[in-house]
Order: structure tokens, then C-alpha cells, then sequence
């Protein structure tokens, strides 16, 4: 490279450094020209190197749907599968930009599955710009995404009428699409929308404005980007630092990381750390570059504070004037992007901010047509679908509503099994219910009383296929317990069933509410110092993992009833395989609704080829073996 080279590019980087950045996304749907639109911004404002210009000329030829001209979706299309199947299918980041401001442009897919890629852009995006083909108007891609667009908190769209070409340029056409989407925002409370006309092919109104549409008056679709006063800067909240990772590299120094997500702050200023509700003064303001005067918003520092406090990575760091509030208990919007439904009940991982917590969707509110805005009831949330909902956490922690603070207020749940990230959520406000029932001491504890029964309390839990001999073990095993004096007790599912559970049938959710009342209930029984036998299926990991952690070290065993589902529906005990197979019970365990095989059981019990007696043997040396012979 030469000198005169490297000094073009370096005063180049220079007035970009200065220039403000802007970050957009567009959508819409399949076949509404993104790609051409994106292309084309991209090509004329003339920030393609030459070398990708000659490949997309031969590509052009090949892959093209423009004859000789250049496509210019496949500057965007990236990947060759997409291409073949026509449509993009992730999020693609683009840059340019232009003597007044950068953009970096969010790519997002309209094809109906593939909505949490929408999410994704449009979670850091400051515009959306919702494409609509002139032909076809308002579609419920439109709609979708548009409420995916102000759920994530973006207040400015444009709405880009393109293939005005194919319509003649006909006013009334744009006019009639504008007024229904005025109606749509207007509902999803996006406050500002500029129509275009567009022609993404022809370059109508896209860097200038057009002789075709001699009606339109407003800006070029690049005049708009480049002047628009967007900013989602975070309302004034006062400081906040989610602590990243505590850093500690000799005994005199203890700093705190992470990036200032609002407001400033300055050395001596008083700071709470939350949620322990601690406080201390900021003593120093450390960076790479040496200590600053300042912290703000936006800026990645590690803090050291006057006092010594025990402060752990996830912890915030805030102004003590104005903390944030603590809570266990949310009202939260949630956009469900996992294969597998949402189940009430179920515990995922929240992650917020630097902080993970466990948490579960107490109540599901309702879900949301995105079509019409209405409210509609639901049990469970599939794939693509968004909902209001309770959320329980098993910690307090420290959070914004998202409308006062994206950081603090937005979060994101994590499978706990495949580690999948299976939702983003939008955190509303607090609930205060539970904050306000504490537990309630008891002097009498669970030692006392397990020494008064000279036992160990255990649950022992049996899972297994429906006909397995979950309950014929667990019989054997309850009888041998009181011979030899001690205090057991079995909870078994049909008869649960019939009292505290009358009102769960076998739905995927109500199956997750059984297991959780009952293992409730186990723990209970354990804290009056029982030995207590649950006989359930319990088909799902994640619900015994679930009822595992109510528990202390050792103190859950679970024992896996292994008999093959051949084996169980030959000895159909209770003649309900033939009923599923005839189709007279569904959602049966094994025949049309899954069974999940415990992948660390402290027990596998092979019922083919011992028996029940010897079984249940060995479960009572397990029982009684390796606790505290009290
Ligand atoms: S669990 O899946 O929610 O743990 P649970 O152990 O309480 O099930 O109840 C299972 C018992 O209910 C079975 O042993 C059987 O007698 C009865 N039952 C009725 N319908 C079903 C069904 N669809 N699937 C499984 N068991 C069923």
C-alpha cells in the first residue's frame, strides 16, 4: 500500500469517526423487494469494492432475475442456499454510508418462521423500515412485524411503498396504503411513521427524489435516513452499572466491571450496589487509558468503591438517589422463539443484564393475535408467538421497565436442557405480591423432627411409563419401611389425581403443574421429616431436575422404573394402552405424548428380569444406606 493510500484511508476513517451512526432495520414481506432496496442503497451510494461489483456481475448472469442488469438482491442474499430457495433466512448486518451519517442496516428475513431473527435486528435498531409492495398493501407480515417493531421499542418507521412502477406511480394507491397503516400505528402506538413511494428497481425516490411521483412532496428514502432525529437514548434514569465480572489481580485492588448502561457518575458520588441494597462512594473511575473524572452512559470502566462490599458479577451499580427497584415477581411481554412450547411452570434461565436467574411464567395473561391486537386466552406459547405473562424468579434483582431502559428491561430465556435461547421479553412492571408473604420460621425444625422419628427424611421419586411398576415398587418399599419402624409415606399419581390434582388432565402443561404441586408437597412432607415415596410419570427432565432442586444434597433420589413400553402395553394392567391405541385417550404417555428417560437417575430398575421384591430391596438399602442413621 502506498503512503498516499494509507493517508486517504486514514483521514477517511477519521471523518467517519466524527459522523453520527444510525442503525436501521428493514421488513417485510418475502418478495417485497428488501433486497433490491438494500442492494441498491448500498451500490449507489458507492461503498462496494470493485471486486465484489465484478463478482455480482458474473453472479448476475447466473442467479439473476434481471437479465443483464445487475440483481441487485444478491448483493444481500449472502448465502448460496438462501439463494436457491429465494428468500433470506437470517439477519444480515450491512454498513455504508454517506457524507452526513453511518448506517449499519439489520436484514431481516419476512418469511413467517423466521420472526426471532426479526427480533434480533430489531432489538438494537433506532428505525425500522417496513416494506410493503404497492401491490399487494398491508399483509400480516406487515402487521407482525410491526408489532414486533414497537414491542422492541422502535418509535420511528418508514414505511416504504415499493414497486410503485407497477402501479403506474397511482397516488390513491399510496395514499389508501398509508392511511391503513396509520390506523396500525396509530393502535401499536409508533409515533412516527414517513411514507415513501418507492421503486427500489428504477431508484425512484430512494437517493433522489423522483419525477415519477411528481405528488409526493416528502424526502428521499436516503434523505430521511440521513436527517432523521431517532435517537433511542434511554430515559433519564439516573447511573446504572450491571457489574460484568469483579476484577481482583492483587490483594489492594478490587474493581468492578462492566458498561455503564444509563446516567454518569462521578468520584465521591454515593452509589448502592442491588440488589443487597449496600451502600458506598465511587472512589475511582479506572480505564485502559488511565482514571476518568466521569463515568457515562456507554462506556465500559471498572469502578472501585470506598468501603469494602461484597459485590458479585450480575450485581447493579446505581446512583443511591436513584436506584432502580428489586423484585422477584414481573409483568413481562414475551416473544417465543423455541421449538418446543412455552410451559407455565417450567423453569428456564432469565438472563438480564450480567445476571442469571432462574425463572418460570407463572400465568400466561394472554397471547396477542398480531393481526388484529386482540387478546386472546392460552395455556402455552408456540414458535413465533407473543404473549403477556407473570414471571416468577427464584432471586430478587435489580431492573428498568424496557420502555425507561433496553438493558435493564429487556432479557432473554434460556432453555435449561439444550441451553437454546427460547425467548426474548420485554419486563413491564413489577408484581408485588410475593414480596409481601415471607416465610414463616419455625422453631420445631426438620432435624428435630427427623430425629424424633430416627430417620433420614428422603423423597424417593419413581418415574417411569404408566404400567411400569412405579407403584407396585413403591408399595413394597412403603411396607418395608413400616416393618422396620419408620415413617415413610407414598404419593401416587392416580391418587393425587383424584384430590389436589382434580383439576390437571395430561396436556403437556398440566403435566408440568402436577409435578409441581406434588413435588411441593414431597418437600413438605420431608420438612415434617418424612420418607416420602412419589409415584409419578413424570415424563419430563425438566420437571424432575425441577423437583430435584427443592431438595437438599442427597436428599432426592430418583429412582427410574425402566420397563419397556413393549412391556408395559403387553401387561396393560389397567387396559388403557389399548384405549390410546384405539384412539379413545390421547396425549398418552409412550403412545402420542413423549417419555423423557432419565439420563442420571441415582436408581434404574430393570422390572423385565427381577422382580418387584428384589426391586424394591434395593431401593430401602439405598433409602436407608448412606443417610445420617439419625
Ligand atoms: S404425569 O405424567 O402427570 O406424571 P401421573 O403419574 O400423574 O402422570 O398420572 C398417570 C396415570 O394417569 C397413569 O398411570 C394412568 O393410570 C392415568 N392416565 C390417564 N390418562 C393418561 C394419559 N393420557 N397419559 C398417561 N397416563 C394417563
Amino acid at each position: 500500500m502506498t503512503t498516499a493510500t494509507a493517508t486517504a484511508i486514514a483521514e477517511y476513517l477519521r471523518q467517519h469517526e466524527t459522523k453520527s451512526l444510525l442503525r436501521f432495520i428493514t421488513c417485510g414481506s418475502v418478495d417485497d423487494g428488501k433486497s433490491t432496496l438494500i442492494g441498491r442503497l448500498l451500490h449507489d451510494t458507492r461503498l462496494l469494492f470493485d471486486d465484489q461489483l465484478a463478482a455480482l456481475q458474473s453472479d448476475s448472469r447466473r442467479h439473476g432475475t434481471q437479465g443483464d442488469a445487475v440483481d441487485y438482491a444478491l448483493l444481500v442474499d449472502g448465502l448460496a442456499a438462501e439463494r436457491e430457495q429465494g428468500i433470506t433466512i437470517d439477519v444480515a448486518y450491512r454498513f455504508f454510508s454517506t457524507d452526513k451519517r453511518k448506517f449499519i442496516v439489520a436484514d431481516c428475513p419476512g418469511h413467517e418462521q423466521y420472526t426471532r431473527n426479526m427480533a434480533t435486528g430489531a432489538s438494537t435498531a433506532e428505525v425500522a423500515v417496513v416494506l410493503v409492495d404497492a401491490r399487494k398493501g398491508l399483509l400480516t407480515q406487515t402487521r407482525r412485524h410491526s408489532y414486533i417493531v414497537s414491542l422492541l421499542g422502535i418509535r420511528h418507521v418508514v414505511l416504504a411503498v415499493n414497486k410503485m412502477d407497477l402501479v403506474g406511480y397511482d397516488q390513491g394507491v399510496f395514499d389508501g396504503i398509508v392511511e391503513g397503516y396509520r390506523t396500525l400505528a396509530a393502535q401499536l402506538g409508533i409515533e412516527q411513521v414517513q411514507a415513501i413511494p418507492l421503486s427500489a428497481l428504477n431508484g425512484d425516490n430512494l437517493l433522489l427524489r423522483s419525477d415519477a411521483t411528481p405528488w409526493y412532496d416528502g424526502p428521499s428514502l436516503l434523505a430521511h435516513l440521513e436527517t432523521v432525529e431517532a435517537s433511542r437514548d434511554n430515559r433519564d434514569i439516573g447511573f446504572r452499572l450491571p457489574v460484568q465480572w469483579v476484577n481482583r489481580p492483587h490483594q489492594d485492588f478490587r474493581g468492578f466491571a462492566g458498561t455503564v448502561v444509563a446516567g454518569s457518575i462521578e468520584p465521591g458520588e454515593e452509589v448502592v450496589v442491588l440488589p443487597s441494597g449496600r451502600r458506598s462512594k465511587v472512589a475511582r473511575i479506572v480505564t485502559d487509558a488511565g482514571d476518568l473524572t466521569a463515568a457515562n452512559a456507554g462506556q465500559a470502566v471498572t469502578l472501585t468503591l470506598a468501603d469494602e462490599l461484597d459485590v458479585s458479577r450480575g450485581d447493579v451499580i446505581a446512583t443511591a438517589a436513584r436506584p432502580p427497584q428489586v423484585a422477584d415477581q414481573f409483568a413481562a411481554h414475551l416473544l417465543w422463539m423455541g421449538e418446543h412450547a412455552l410451559l407455565p411452570g417450567r423453569p428456564y434461565w432469565l438472563k438480564l443484564g450480567a445476571r442469571t436467574v432462574s425463572a418460570t411464567v407463572t400465568e400466561i395473561k394472554h397471547k396477542v393475535d398480531v393481526n388484529t391486537q386482540a387478546h386472546l386466552a392460552a395455556k402455552h406459547l408456540e414458535l413465533n408467538e407473543v404473549g403477556y405473562c407473570n414471571l416468577g424468579l427464584d432471586q430478587p434483582i435489580a431492573f428498568e421497565a424496557y420502555a425507561d431502559n433496553r438493558e435493564l428491561g429487556g432479557f432473554i430465556l434460556i432453555d435449561r436442557q439444550s441451553n437454546a435461547t427460547v425467548a426474548a421479553g420485554t419486563l413491564d412492571f413489577a408484581l408485588r405480591r410475593a414480596g409481601n408473604i415471607h416465610w414463616q420460621h419455625v422453631d420445631v425444625d426438620k432435624a428435630a423432627r427427623a430425629r424424633s422419628k430416627h430417620q433420614a427424611p428422603r423423597c424417593v421419586w419413581f418415574t417411569g411409563l404408566s404400567g411400569a411398576g412405579k407403584s407396585a415398587i413403591a408399595n413394597l418399599v412403603d411396607k418395608r419401611l413400616h416393618a422396620l419402624g419408620h415413617h415413610a409415606f407414598v404419593l401416587d399419581g392416580d391418587n393425587v389425581r383424584h384430590g389436589l390434582n382434580k383439576d390437571l388432565g395430561f396436556t403437556d402443561e398440566d403435566r408440568v403443574e402436577n409435578i409441581r404441586r406434588v413435588a411441593e408437597v414431597a418437600r413438605l412432607m420431608t420438612e415434617a421429616g418424612l420418607i416420602v415415596l412419589v409415584s409419578f410419570i413424570s415424563p419430563f427432565r425438566a420437571e424432575r431436575r425441577m423437583a430435584r432442586e427443592l431438595f437438599g444434597q442427597g436428599e432426592f433420589i430418583e429412582v427410574f422404573v425402566d420397563t419397556p413400553l413393549e412391556v408395559a402395553e403387553q401387561r396393560d394392567v389397567k387396559g388403557l394402552y389399548a384405549k390410546a391405541r384405539a384412539g379413545q385417550i390421547p396425549n398418552f404417555t409412550g403412545i402420542d405424548s413423549p417419555y423423557e428417560k432419565p439420563e442420571s437417575a441415582e436408581l434404574v430398575l430393570d422390572t423385565v428380569n427381577t422382580s418387584a421384591e428384589a426391586l424394591a430391596e434395593r431401593v430401602v438399602a439405598l433409602v436407608l444406606g448412606d443417610g445420617p442413621a439419625a
